[in-house]
């Protein structure tokens, strides 16, 4: 019995021990949030970021939030307990982490903003992301190509989805696209039949594939059932494409609407190879995790790290605040059946077997 509870006490021991000094040297820690292991990206961003910053000699405490916003709270607070130095984190609900981010401040630890912009909090430092207002452009112009919507008479049908309400960056991917799009219904050479055209409208909970189906498979049921064409549908990213082609798949006769999206996700490329999904956006997460790696290390440094707008990234959405956080934007690129090869196979993001 004795020996029974010695052993008990030693395996509890080691069970502390090994929690308080998981990150031994909390000096070189860095606290990594992702929001969700759902999506292909985040995986990969994730664990480039970890890879790279343990490459360059630093602790990483990589975490993902399961779309869960108490859980990613709670994840950054055991960071901070943990002696993080600088926090990377790509939020779920860019307007919940306020009370966290104070304990950050507090304990002097700079916060980096990872591709989707920390709102109304001033313990963010800097932010890092693609140029989301690019991104949203050029889905746009290719639409406004595809559809020649300068020269041809119309009227189109369109229809549009797009992303988490809690998530900045669809501010700027639906307001993007729709300083091309706009014009277009405001004249009527582009209508929509469902009348679904507001962002609040046309949002979708977590960026969710079934949830983007089931609207689309309302929208067409009740507007298209009879044969009537959609010419174009306007989806921020690849995951609520995937529910449109799906909702399609499922109902839709005619030829294939032109559909945009954004990541260059697995999921979505057999699609885009087949000229179901015509465009996407390729972001390349080894070229932002690489910069923001960039970043946290001239912070560890006590350098100043790389940003090249100090602009358009205001953080405050009170009517008269303004608060603009320092960042860094990379350059997003339209992927297409046509160049898919040259954008994702010879960068080496994906090899032909994962593709084929
Ligand atoms: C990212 C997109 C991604 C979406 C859903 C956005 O914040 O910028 O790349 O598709 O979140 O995860």
């Amino acid at each position: 019995m004795k020996k029974l509870l010695a052993l008990v006490l030693v395996v509890c021991m080691v069970f502390a021990f090994g929690a308080t000094t998981a990150f031994a040297d909390g000096d070189n820690l860095v606290g990594v949030a992702m929001p969700t292991k759902d999506l292909q990206r985040w995986n990969q961003d994730g664990e480039y970021m970890k890879e790279k910053l343990e490459a360059a000699g630093y602790e990483v405490d990589l975490q993902f939030g399961a779309n869960d916003i108490a859980t990613q709270v709670s994840q950054i607070e055991n960071m901070i307990a943990n002696g993080c130095k600088v926090l990377v984190i790509a939020s779920i609900d860019g307007d919940s982490l306020g009370t966290v981010l104070a304990q950050a401040k507090e304990a002097g630890i700079p916060v980096i903003a990872y591709d989707r912009l920390i709102m109304n909090s001033d313990a963010v430092s800097y932010y890092a992301t693609f140029d989301n207002w690019l991104v949203g452009v050029t889905q746009g112009k290719f639409i406004e190509d595809a559809l020649d919507l300068k020269n041809a008479e119309g009227p189109f049908n369109m229809e549009f989805i797009t992303g988490d309400p809690g998530d900045n960056n669809i501010n700027f991917f639906f307001d993007g696209a729709m300083s091309i799009l706009q014009p277009y219904l405001d004249s009527g050479k582009v209508v929509c039949p469902s009348g679904q055209t507001e962002k609040a409208v046309v949002a979708t909970a977590n960026w969710a594939t079934d949830a983007a189906q089931a609207r689309f498979e309302t929208i067409l049921a009740a507007n298209y059932s009879d044969g009537t064409k959609l010419d174009a549908v306007l989806a921020s990213n690849d995951s609520t494409a995937l529910g449109v082609e799906n909702a399609l798949a499922a109902s839709y006769t005619g030829d294939y609407p032109v559909i945009t999206g954004q990541d260059c996700d697995i999921a979505i490329m057999p699609n885009l190879i087949a000229g179901k999904q015509a465009m996407s956006v390729f972001k390349d997460t080894r070229t932002l995790a690489a910069k923001v790696v960039e970043m946290v290390d001239a912070l560890m440094k006590g350098a100043e790290p790389p940003v090249n707008d100090t602009e358009t990234y205001d953080n405050d959405s009170s009517e008269d605040g303004v608060n603009i956080i320092p960042s860094f934007l990379c350059e997003p690129v339209a992927c297409t059946a046509d160049n898919y090869k040259e954008v994702v196979i010879d960068s080496g993001y994906y090899t032909e077997d994962q593709l084929a």
